[in-house]
C-alpha cells in the first residue's frame, strides 16, 4: 500500500502538487507515479473548508491513480454532503449519493472517515456503492473531556437521536431534536433547517453534563440543548462534537452558554484540542501502509 497525500504533513511529506491556473482551474499532479502503478494507494485529503474545491481535486487524483490501475483508499477526516442523505422538499438532490456514487465512478475503492453524518454508527457500510470505514472520535472527545474537567461523575448525552451511537457506550441517553418544516432564507444564497426544540425525557437535576455531537455547524442543535440542560437543573454543562464548524457567532454564543466547549481538529477551529491524527494512522497501521509514516 503506498500513501499519497497533498494535506497531511502530519502523516506523511505531501507528495502531491495543487495549484491554481491563472482562469482558476485547478492542476494536480501526484509525483511518485511509478510507486502507484497498479498499486494499492492511501490518499490522505482534507474535504474541507473549500469542500467544492476539495472534492474536485480529489476526482483529479482519483482519476490520475486509476489511469495507472492503482486502487485507492481515501482517508478524509470530515466527509462534506453527509447530511444531504435525505430529500425533505421535491425536487431536492440527494447529494450525499451523488457524492459517493462520483468518487466510485472515478475509482475509489474505500473511504475511511469519522463520524459520517449519515451513517449513524461505527464500523463499515456500503452507501451509494461506496464502501465505507466510519470511524468513531467519542472515546477521544470523553477521555478529553474527564481529563480537562477533572471530573469523575460526568454523563454524557447526545442532542438528538442519530448521534445516539457516540454516547451509548458511556451509558448515555439521547435527547429529542425538532427540525423547522421548512428552509429559512438567511441571505440571497444561503439555506438552512432551523432548529426548533431539543427535548429531554430523563433527568440532569444536579448532573455534570457533558452533551456530544458529530458536528457543530450553526450551532442551532448545541445552543438549545445547552439551554434545555441548564434549564433543568445540571450542574456543569460541557459541550464537544468531532466537527466543529461554528458557523457566524456560534462559537460565542457556546462559551457564554456552557462551562466548556472543544471538538476534534478535523476541521480547524479555536477550541481543536483533540487530536485525530492518531485514529487516522490507526486506520492506515490497519490497512499494513507500507510508506513511510511520520512518528
Ligand atoms: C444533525 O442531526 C447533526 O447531528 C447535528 O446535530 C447538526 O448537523 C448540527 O447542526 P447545527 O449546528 O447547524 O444545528
Amino acid at each position: 500500500m503506498f500513501l499519497v497525500s497533498p494535506t497531511f504533513p502530519e502523516i506523511s511529506q505531501p507528495n502531491i502538487e495543487i495549484k491554481v491556473f491563472p482562469d482558476g482551474d485547478s492542476y494536480v499532479r501526484i509525483n511518485d507515479m511509478d510507486k502507484c502503478q497498479g498499486e494499492d494507494v492511501s490518499l490522505f485529503h482534507r474535504l474541507y473548508p473549500k469542500q467544492n474545491t476539495a472534492i474536485f481535486n480529489t476526482i483529479q487524483m482519483l482519476h490520475t491513480l486509476k489511469r495507472v490501475g492503482a486502487r485507492t483508499t481515501l482517508i478524509a477526516p470530515y466527509f462534506p454532503y453527509s447530511r444531504q442523505d435525505k430529500t425533505f422538499l421535491m425536487g431536492e438532490a440527494l447529494s450525499a449519493q451523488v457524492l459517493c456514487k462520483l468518487l466510485v465512478e472515478f475509482g475509489l475503492v474505500k473511504l475511511i472517515t469519522v463520524d459520517c453524518h449519515f451513517l449513524k454508527r461505527e464500523g463499515e457500510a456500503e452507501y451509494a456503492n461506496l464502501k465505507i470505514q466510519n470511524i468513531s472520535a467519542s472515546r477521544l472527545l470523553v477521555e478529553h473531556a474527564r481529563g480537562k474537567i477533572g471530573l469523575e461523575q460526568l454523563e454524557v448525552i447526545s442532542p438528538d437521536e442519530g448521534a445516539n451511537y457516540l454516547v451509548s457506550e458511556f451509558g448515555g441517553k439521547s435527547m429529542k431534536k425538532e427540525r423547522g418544516g421548512h428552509y429559512d432564507n438567511a441571505g440571497a444564497e444561503e439555506t438552512y433547517r432551523s432548529v426548533e426544540k431539543v427535548e429531554r425525557s430523563f433527568d440532569v437535576k444536579d448532573k455534570n453534563i457533558l452533551i456530544l455531537d458529530d458536528m457543530i455547524a450553526t450551532g442551532g442543535t448545541m445552543i438549545k440543548a445547552v439551554e434545555n440542560v441548564k434549564k433543568g437543573g445540571a450542574r456543569k454543562v460541557f459541550c464537544a462534537a468531532t466537527h466543529g464548524f461554528f458557523l457566524n457567532d456560534s462559537l460565542d454564543k457556546l462559551k457564554k452558554l456552557s462551562d466548556g466547549i472543544f471538538t476534534t481538529n478535523s476541521i480547524p477551529n479555536d477550541v481543536a484540542e483533540v487530536d485525530i491524527v492518531p485514529l487516522l494512522k490507526k486506520a492506515l497501521a490497519d490497512g499494513q501502509v507500507d510508506a513511510p509514516i511520520r512518528p
